[in-house]
């Protein structure tokens, strides 16, 4: 990398038929951060994580990851270099047992004779321990939250984009999520990426917010900026209750 950006995005834009839904947005998150984007319903929050992970090809724009093009190179490439997710709804492994769904992440990266060690060490770091055996369809939404979060930690990332990983979690599971949240930038020195609507979670995480409305990003700074911008207030603040 030739400055510390580990992410440049640079003038993407996304459209699905005529609707535009990520339009022209530039954006840089530093190696290390812990970064928001927040926005309405509808805003392209999802839609420009699925750009950068490499989901949807944009119509126009580049991303830049550790200094490299990763514009057009397709997701499990993209996490093998170090960029893992998680996803706004967590069906996917349903009838799987909370360490199969996690050894999931850890092949993405590693032989099998490495996986278990990586897989015993995430679920000890997400407090799964208990739960390790359990069918994932019988976990409630917090311990859910944190299977998810494990099998993005099992790939190793560099970065890990997390999408409303917060959202109907009561108020102290989302204090134990912060928690986890913060360890694993600390700890492991993973630059985090959260699209969130929950406010106390980006507001007590983030150390700088970015503000999507209708495609466009209409804001950047840190939480106490944001939370005082008269175009923030207008677009997302005055038309949503704070959470
Ligand atoms: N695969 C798709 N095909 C067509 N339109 C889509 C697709 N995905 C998203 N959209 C549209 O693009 C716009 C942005 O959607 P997106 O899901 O990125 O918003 P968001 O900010 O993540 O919203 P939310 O906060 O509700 O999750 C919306 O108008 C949505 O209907
Ligand atoms: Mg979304």
């Amino acid at each position: 990398m030739q400055n510390n950006f580990i992410l440049q995005v640079e003038n993407i834009t996304k459209k699905f038929g005529n609707l535009v839904a990520v339009n022209n947005v530039s954006l840089n998150v530093v190696q290390g951060e812990i970064v928001g984007l927040i926005g309405p319903n509808g805003a392209g929050k999802t839609t420009l994580f699925n750009v950068i992970s490499g989901l949807f090809p944009p119509e126009r724009g580049r991303v830049i990851f550790k200094g490299k093009d990763v514009t057009r190179v397709v997701p499990h490439v993209i996490c093998k270099m170090g960029m893992s997710r998680t996803f706004q709804v967590t069906r996917a492994f349903a009838s799987m047992s909370v360490e199969d769904a996690i050894r999931v992440g850890a092949y993405n990266r590693h032989t099998n004779k490495e996986t278990l060690e990586i897989v015993n060490e995430v679920i000890q770091f997400c407090d799964l321990g208990k739960l390790r055996r359990r069918k994932c369809a019988d976990l409630g939404l917090a311990a859910l939250r944190r299977v998810e979060l494990a099998r993005a930690l099992a790939t190793e990332p560099d970065l890990l984009l997390l999408d409303e990983a917060g959202a109907g979690l009561n108020p102290s599971e989302l204090g134990n999520l912060m928690d986890i949240l913060k360890e694993v930038n600390r700890e492991k020195g993973i630059t985090l990426f959260v699209v969130e609507h929950v406010m106390q979670m980006v507001m007590g995480l983030c150390q700088r917010i970015f503000v999507l409305d209708a495609g466009e990003l209409i804001a950047t700074g840190a939480p106490e900026e944001i939370s005082q911008n008269p175009r923030v207030i207008e677009a997302y603040l005055g038309k949503r209750a704070i959470r």
